[in-house]
């Protein structure tokens, strides 16, 4: 999204000068531009991946030139009014913008009208999302979905609110839903039944972990509400869904105007007078960081969320020993001892990757009445020149973050300035993480067009259109040392039918193809698209393109693997004269507004998806 054009880490972590130049001269006989080396670079990392993955043989399917067979989007067909998805494939929209889920099921008219309504029905920004099965079943579950932004132009049609009704209306258009849908007769649907509800910013929510009841949070016996920019979100491995707060500065403001002065946290979490403009400190005093009556809310913001699909009547819940940051989204694995172990990158230019894990069995803390979340260590992440790296531990206990905070609770909800202060990397934008079968785990590095010096690990200055990182971990995920390398740069697939820029959302599926999405101006004509990769091979395939202005994002399959959902956010931008998407014209008609909405996409033969 735009607002990310902003820098708030001013700290001089910059380790890595000239790094990438001493470690391509170790490693490649190849002299020139940083592009050329990049591509040997990329090309000797898929070598050693494919070395590596025949070694262990691990969750590869059976024939490795088979695991993705499909007939890929082409350039001359990936920049249409319309979707594009491969000729094997076929998708049914599910869930646009306005869909009523919850009783008495209002129904949407060319944007939602009042704030009651919207309540009850899907929220706008789709983003991460999960399907958890009901009863095993591939053709019945419960989708928790994000909504991760909408503009008020695109929500209510007006660019700032007049009222507090608007500014309800925008809140309520924010935040989580809690689906269930079935398939019938080879259709999806909406089902209207018990799980569903909607979780927007005037949710009542819990606090759980070290930051629980923390003076930082304001006045304690003032109850807790909300979640919002929820961007991607990850799964527990006890059912549960995490949703992630990724911009959540931008929703605060000040009505002191251009009086008011961020103290140094708040500057290093980018809040300022205006935040993104939504104004809902004109109307509602809790958005208001001058407001005495709401000291300490903007800290309540800025955390994973659990969620309990299943359990309606159960609050979400702030999981505060994960950090504060701007959580993009959370990739959760399980590691030595049965440890709980969670991936998080944190969207800034210049930010970091974070590790969690857990401080023992996972299923013996829940037998204990205790989340594995709630008691743990944090991590941020150290990429040296050699290829390895260190997990820096966020904890009080460090002299040097002792003596710039009083308890761990400080440190937590100013996780950025303790991992400044350890020497965390600063990267290029890290978006999605996930684990793969083979132990490896990647995050997406989406771009950073004010970087000015390269390093080993953001290897292109400026980095116009991103890279994909990727690491294995010591000690079954729970060690502090890691070795790591580029899986890609996105660049050095612009001029080929494997042209993508802006890498964002990515899965690692269990038969090890890595499914990339991406948010941002792509090259060679195209709209924003989702592909799947082999890291064995090197091979991309591009297996769905979106329309004009909107971004592709958010991925979840069912237990079978037969049906995969994704998102479109933002089509056209809200402007219909881009496209008046999910209704298909050939030319935009001007007037319908375009809506976010979900792709449930399947293989013409029913196979799974990927393939
Ligand atoms: Fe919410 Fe960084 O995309
Ligand atoms: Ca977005
Ligand atoms: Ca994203
Ligand atoms: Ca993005």
């Amino acid at each position: 999204m735009t607002v990310d054009d902003f820098v708030s880490n001013r700290s001089d972590n910059r380790p890595f000068e000239d790094v990438l130049r001493a470690r391509l001269s170790r490693r490649t006989v190849m002299a020139g531009s940083l592009a050329a080396a990049a591509t040997t670079f990329f090309a000797q990392g898929t070598a050693g991946a494919a070395v590596a993955s025949r070694a262990n043989g691990k969750g590869m399917a059976k024939g490795q030139a088979d695991l993705i067979g499909f007939e890929p989007v082409t350039l001359a067909n990936g920049g249409g009014v319309n979707p594009s998805i491969s000729p094997d494939y076929q998708y049914q929209v599910l869930i646009p913008w306005g869909t009523p889920i919850v009783a008495p099921y209002p129904e949407h008219v060319n944007g939602s009208k009042t704030a009651a309504d919207q309540e009850k029905q899907i929220g706008i920004g789709h983003d991460g999302m999960w399907f958890f099965p009901l009863s095993r079943n591939s053709d019945r579950g419960v989708i928790c979905l994000n909504h991760e932004f909408g503009r008020n132009t695109h929500v209510y049609g007006k660019a700032g609110p007049e009222s507090l009704e608007d500014v309800r209306l925008s809140q309520a258009a924010h935040g989580v839903s809690v689906v269930e849908v079935a398939e019938s007769g080879g259709s999806w649907d909406v089902v209207r039944g018990g799980y569903n509800r909607r979780i927007t910013p005037n949710t009542p929510v819990e606090f759980a972990g070290p930051v629980a009841g923390h003076p930082a949070l304001g006045d304690t016996s003032r109850p807790s509400f909300g979640t919002l920019n929820n961007c991607s979100s990850g799964y527990t491995p006890w059912g549960t869904y995490v949703t992630c707060e990724e911009n959540f500065n931008g929703y605060f403001g000040s009505t002191l105007g251009e009086d008011f002065v961020p103290d140094a946290a708040q500057e290093r979490y980018g809040f300022t007078d205006t935040g993104f403009g939504y104004g809902w400190e004109n109307y509602d005093g809790r958005w208001d960081l001058s407001n005495p009556d709401y000291d300490g809310e903007y800290n309540r913001f800025g955390w994973n969320v659990e969620i309990d699909p299943m359990n309606p009547d159960a609050a979400p819940i702030k999981r505060t020993a994960m950090g504060r940051f701007k959580h993009e989204g959370v990739a959760f694995t399980v590691g030595r001892g049965g440890r709980v172990v969670a991936y998080m990158g944190d969207d800034q230019r210049f930010d970091y990757i974070y590790k969690f894990v857990s401080d023992s069995n996972y299923k013996s803390m829940l037998a204990r009445g205790m989340s594995p979340l709630d008691h743990g260590k944090l991590y941020v992440a150290r990429f040296d020149e050699d290829g390895t790296g260190q997990w820096l531990e966020l904890t009080i206990d460090d002299p040097a973050l002792a003596a710039a905070f009083a308890d761990q609770g400080e440190v937590l909800i100013n996780a950025r300035v303790a991992a400044d202060i350890l020497g965390a990397t600063p990267m290029d934008r890290p978006e999605w993480t996930t684990v793969a079968p083979d132990g490896q785990v990647y995050c997406t590095l989406t771009n950073n067009s004010r970087r000015t010096e390269a390093d080993a690990a953001n290897p292109l200055a400026p980095n116009a259109d991103g890279h994909i990182i990727r690491w294995t971990d010591t000690d079954q995920f729970t060690g502090t040392s890691f070795e790591w390398d580029i899986y890609i740069i996105a660049e050095t697939t612009h001029g080929t039918e494997q042209s993508f820029a802006d890498p964002d959302g990515l899965w690692a599926d269990p038969d090890g193809r890595i499914w990339i999405q991406t948010d941002g101006g792509q090259k060679d004509g195209l709209n924003n698209q989702m592909l799947v990769s082999d890291p064995a091979t090197g091979q991309i395939s591009r297996l769905l393109t979106g329309v004009p202005g909107d971004e592709i994002t958010g991925l979840t399959v069912t237990p079978d693997r037969r049906t995969l959902f994704a998102n479109t956010q933002h089509p056209g931008n809200g402007d219909p004269t881009l496209t008046n998407f999910p209704v298909e014209n050939e030319v935009p008609d001007g007037v319908t507004i375009p809506r976010d909405c979900t792709f449930v996409i399947t293989r013409k033969d029913g196979g799974i998806v990927g393939t």
